[in-house]
């Protein structure tokens, strides 16, 4: 179905710039529809997908630890790109046990995984009041309750910020400081650099859920904008640079093909092993990030490392 709202609007817009660049790209943000959602988390369940097992570890093991480092007045905690929440329940349930007067507002573009993540934790933590903010980041957080007397600490975990350029991160973390006052702190996942192969297998897996999980974005330009994407005449191909820390994906055209897409009345041509940039998966070092806290006008208040070095939390203050 070929759907002509606003919501779609900025989608066909996006898809039409990347498409007819060069060389062509298009955002991974488009990743997360139903299937997409599916397909993430197969991969965060991959044994090479490292980041879930190292965050995971440092949220449940270092909770108390993180717990006194965001102090003990009332706060708000809220995250951005919130999915399924299951890692931040573990500091939740400690902020709960220790009788944190404590609100939660996840914040997510899909509304789907957050009635979800409600639910889940209505059940696991009854005591904790959740306020869900749907939609685009910078959108819903003009939505967020009053604060006056609490302190607002946002999330930011996963990785996430990976997906942005290195200026474009520095950016969006300085963006944020509309929502905060002085004192109030931000924690944010990232992903470390280490071995190469081991950051290779992590976006190049045997079972093939990275690229299944790239190609879905070609088959949701199909169904939601009536394009002909032939998704066997692409194939997945990942990057790692271990100097920069970019690992990227790519799309390479097998043959020279053209593809319509009818909501952009618009035909788009490929020569053969013609690329699509997908993703950047930016990884860090310690002092990339202490880097870029400075940059975004913030202080490290403290990092917390899993026990492999493999992936840091790492808390500022504004
Ligand atoms: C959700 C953006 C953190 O970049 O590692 C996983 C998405 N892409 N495998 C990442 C992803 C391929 C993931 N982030």
């Amino acid at each position: 179905m070929i759907q002509t709202n606003n919501i779609i609007d900025s989608f066909a817009k996006d898809i039409a710039l990347g498409l007819s660049d060069n060389p062509k790209y298009l955002s991974s943000k488009y990743f997360y529809n139903t299937e997409g959602d599916k397909l993430f988390q197969k991969i965060m369940a991959m044994p090479e997908y490292y980041l879930t097992n190292a965050e995971d570890e440092i949220l449940s093991k270092q909770s108390n630890l993180i717990r006194k480092s965001f102090g003990n007045q009332p706060i708000d905690i809220i995250e951005l790109g919130a999915g399924d929440g299951s890692k931040t329940k573990h500091l939740l349930n400690n902020l709960i046990e220790h009788k944190v007067e404590v609100r939660y507002i996840p914040s997510d573009i899909s509304p789907n995984i957050l009635e979800e993540l409600k639910s889940n934790l209505s059940k696991e933590i009854p005591s904790l009041e959740v306020i869900p903010l749907t939609g685009d980041y910078f959108k819903s957080l003009v939505e967020l309750p009053d604060c006056k007397d609490r302190k607002r600490v946002m999330l930011y975990l996963g990785a996430n910020i990976g997906n942005l350029e290195r200026k474009e991160a520095s950016n969006f973390l300085r963006q944020l400081q509309q929502f905060l006052k002085k004192g109030d702190q931000i924690m944010i996942g990232f992903d470390l650099k280490k071995n190469p192969q081991t950051i290779l297998d992590a976006y190049n897996d045997a079972q093939g859920f990275t690229a299944a999980f790239n190609l879905n974005l070609l088959k949701r330009i199909n169904e939601e904008l009536g394009g002909n994407f032939d998704t066997d005449a692409f194939t997945h191909w990942e990057r790692y640079n271990p100097e920069t820390g970019s690992a990227r994906s790519y799309l390479v055209s097998k043959r020279k093909q053209s593809v319509t897409i009818e909501a952009l009345e618009t035909t788009f041509t490929f020569e053969p092993w013609e690329t699509i940039r997908m993703e950047l998966s930016q990884k860090y070092s310690q002092s990339d990030i202490e880097q870029l806290s400075t940059s975004a006008g913030y202080k490290v208040v403290q990092h917390f490392f899993d026990s492999k070095k493999y992936f840091v939390d790492s808390l500022w203050e504004y």
